[in-house]
């Protein structure tokens, strides 16, 4: 069967630029994996220990079950105040525990500044490891994405942008092949 590649965008804005990467990504095909884009980041409630056992938040159960269903794990996110934005840690904090644990994951990383969001991205790769997520350095990727060619559907349009992004999916679904 074909590794499932589940897509995260970190900012939870429909039309953003992360949001239309993991979109397009979503709509392209391959003959070597399936990906799918996740789109409960902004129903998942506070991170709250106290919230762990029997009646768990639905979101939070929902995505720990779509979470253990996936191969790997690609992120976009944007940085925000110097760092991850705060959902998409949110999220993470939720999926620590198992769900993430021993798959690869890696980020396309569409930063246009010239700080090339470093600090969310290394922030990114701490909260990656605490989930337990096998970080593969090749399918963490540098693809810049001016937001005005994010397209009035929520995608990219660019021929050698949705290139470079599905063969950053491609990378990563050669490193659950190989695991
Ligand atoms: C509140 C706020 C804080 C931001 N902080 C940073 C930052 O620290 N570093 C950075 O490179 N960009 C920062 N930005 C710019 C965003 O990262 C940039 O607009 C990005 O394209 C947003 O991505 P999105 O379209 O996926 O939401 C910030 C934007 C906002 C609204």
């Amino acid at each position: 069967m074909s590794p499932l590649l589940l897509l995260i965008a970190g900012s939870i804005r429909h039309g953003s630029v992360s949001d239309a990467v993991v979109r397009t990504a979503a709509t392209l095909t391959s003959e070597n994996h399936v990906a799918r884009a996740y789109d409960e980041t902004h129903l998942l409630p506070h991170f709250n220990p106290a919230l762990e056992g029997p009646h768990l938040p639905a979101a939070v159960a929902r995505l720990r079950s779509t979470f253990a269903g996936a191969d790997a794990f690609m992120f976009c996110t944007p940085e925000y105040a110097g760092a991850l934005p705060g959902a998409l840690k949110n999220l993470l904090e939720w999926a620590i525990g198992g769900c993430m644990y021993q798959k690869p994951a890696g980020w396309i990383n569409t930063a246009t500044a010239p700080t090339g969001a470093a600090r969310a991205h290394d922030s990114l790769r701490t909260v990656l490891n605490y989930t337990g997520a096998l970080t593969v350095p090749d399918a963490c990727v540098r693809i810049p994405v001016d937001r005005a060619s994010v397209t009035p559907a929520g995608l990219i349009s660019d021929g050698t942008t949705r290139a470079d992004i599905a063969k950053a999916l491609e990378t990563l679904s050669a490193a659950v092949t190989k695991r």
